[in-house]
Formats: C-alpha cells, sequence, structure tokens
C-alpha cells in the first residue's frame, strides 16, 4: 500500500458547473470554494499531511478583469474567514505561487493566517495563487543565484514554494480536462495522475475516498521495478 504524504487538486470546473444551471461563473466559485472545507477535513481523516490546492494560475490573469477580480476576493475573503477553523483542526496554511503582486490587504491576510497558524500539525495546506510552475521554478533558480549556491536538482527543490511540502504524490484534476496547466511540474515529476468528470463543487468525500483507495493500490515504480 502506497502512502499518501502529499496530494495536490487542481480545481477545476466552477464555470461550467454554474454555466449547467444557468448561473453567473461567480456562483461556481462560490461554491467551488466552500468544497475546500470539505476536502481538507477529509485529508486529515485519511491521514494526509500536505495538500495543495490550485486556485489561481499565472495564466488566469488573462481572464476578464470581473473575474480576475471576483476570484482575488474570493481568495481574500477565504483567507480572513479560515483562522477559527484552521486552528481547530490543525491546520497550517501555506501559499505556492508569487504573492508579491498582490494588494496589502491581501499580503497582511495570508501572513496573518500564516502566522496564527503555523503550529498546526494535522495537515499543511497550500492555496497556489499566481502560482505557475514554470515562474516557480524561475524563481527557485534566481534564488540560487543571489545566494551563489549550485544550480543542482536539490537545491532548487529547497528553494521552491513551501519546499518542506515535498513531492506530490497524487494529483488529481476535476472538470475532465486531461492537463497539468503550469501546475506542480517540478514536484509531480513521478506523481500519479487522475482526471474526473466531476465540476469541482460538486467533488466530495466519496470520491476523495474512492480515488485515495484506488492510489493506494498502484505499483509505483520510480524507474525500478
Ligand atoms: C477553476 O474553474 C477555477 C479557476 C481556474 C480559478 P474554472 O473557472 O476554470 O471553470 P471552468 O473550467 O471554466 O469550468
Ligand atoms: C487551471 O484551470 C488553474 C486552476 C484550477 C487554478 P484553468 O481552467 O485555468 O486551466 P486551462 O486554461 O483549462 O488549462
Ligand atoms: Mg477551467
Amino acid at each position: 500500500m502506497n502512502d499518501l504524504n502529499h496530494l495536490a487538486i487542481i480545481m477545476d470546473g466552477n464555470g461550467r458547473w454554474a454555466k449547467l444551471k444557468s448561473l453567473a461563473r461567480s456562483v461556481g466559485h462560490k461554491n467551488g470554494a466552500d468544497t475546500i472545507d470539505k476536502v481538507a477535513l477529509t485529508c486529515i481523516d485519511l491521514g494526509i499531511k500536505n495538500l495543495t490546492l490550485y486556485a489561481f494560475s499565472t495564466e488566469n490573469w488573462s481572464r476578464p478583469k470581473e473575474e480576475i477580480d471576483f476570484l482575488l476576493n474570493l481568495a481574500k475573503d477565504f483567507i480572513k474567514k479560515k483562522e477559527a477553523l484552521f486552528i481547530k483542526n490543525g491546520v497550517k496554511f501555506e501559499t505556492k505561487g508569487d504573492i508579491s503582486v498582490f494588494d496589502d490587504e491581501l499580503k497582511k491576510a495570508i501572513s496573518h493566517l500564516k502566522e496564527v497558524t503555523k503550529n498546526g500539525s494535522n495537515l499543511t495546506l497550500a492555496l497556489a495563487v499566481n502560482y505557475g510552475s514554470k515562474d516557480e521554478i524561475a524563481r527557485a533558480v534566481k534564488k540560487l543565484i543571489k545566494l551563489n549556491l549550485e544550480i543542482n536538482e536539490e537545491n532548487i527543490t529547497q528553494h521552491l514554494d513551501a519546499p518542506q511540502m515535498g513531492n506530490v504524490d497524487l494529483i488529481i484534476r476535476t472538470g475532465g480536462e486531461q492537463r497539468l496547466s503550469n501546475f506542480m511540474l517540478w514536484q509531480g515529476a513521478y506523481a500519479e495522475l487522475v482526471f474526473t468528470p466531476t465540476l469541482w463543487p460538486d467533488f466530495n468525500q466519496k470520491e476523495l475516498f474512492k480515488i485515495v483507495e484506488n492510489y493506494k493500490k498502484i505499483h509505483r515504480k520510480f524507474g525500478g521495478l
């Protein structure tokens, strides 16, 4: 049986979920945000120690301004509201992605939630915001150059965002598209991939249990036999 230390999810399909119900895309995003709590608590039940959730990519800036504003406000609301829930459940909050571009209010909310949850030991939950794997790798290499460190695999790995979370074991993408969209290319080099047609707002505990059960039985070879 495989261990599952780090699960990462590409939370896709919010817009299509709303469209199917003749609702605004923003309603889909709102419902998608509500799925996060359930999934995080399920991860704790399953003994998963690290969860990375793809919330906003470096490519999502190409969406209409109203949608970008809505998504960033939703992220802000989410981060401001989670203090009690995260502390109660031992969740340590992290981010991945270049957060230097955000306004002061969002940056402060992020650093506050990180600070007050830093002792959480049940689950580390990283929200990937303004995240792109290529950007993350390029920033890691820049850090190495600045620190005058050798450019090698180990040093790059140690200078990615929230490096303590380690390699990702399993990447789930909801919404049916079968691509990685610039997500965890380095840490997911040997990840198992699961693509489900379920739209993110409909994703639930039962489906996560099933996916994890199947994952545990896979023969992971890492190039060996
Ligand atoms: C995922 O849902 C959330 C983000 C990318 C921010 P989408 O907004 O991509 O939903 P679809 O793919 O259009 O259904
Ligand atoms: C990937 O979804 C990014 C997030 C879930 C945050 P997209 O909807 O942006 O991906 P593409 O454009 O379909 O590849
Ligand atoms: Mg999408």
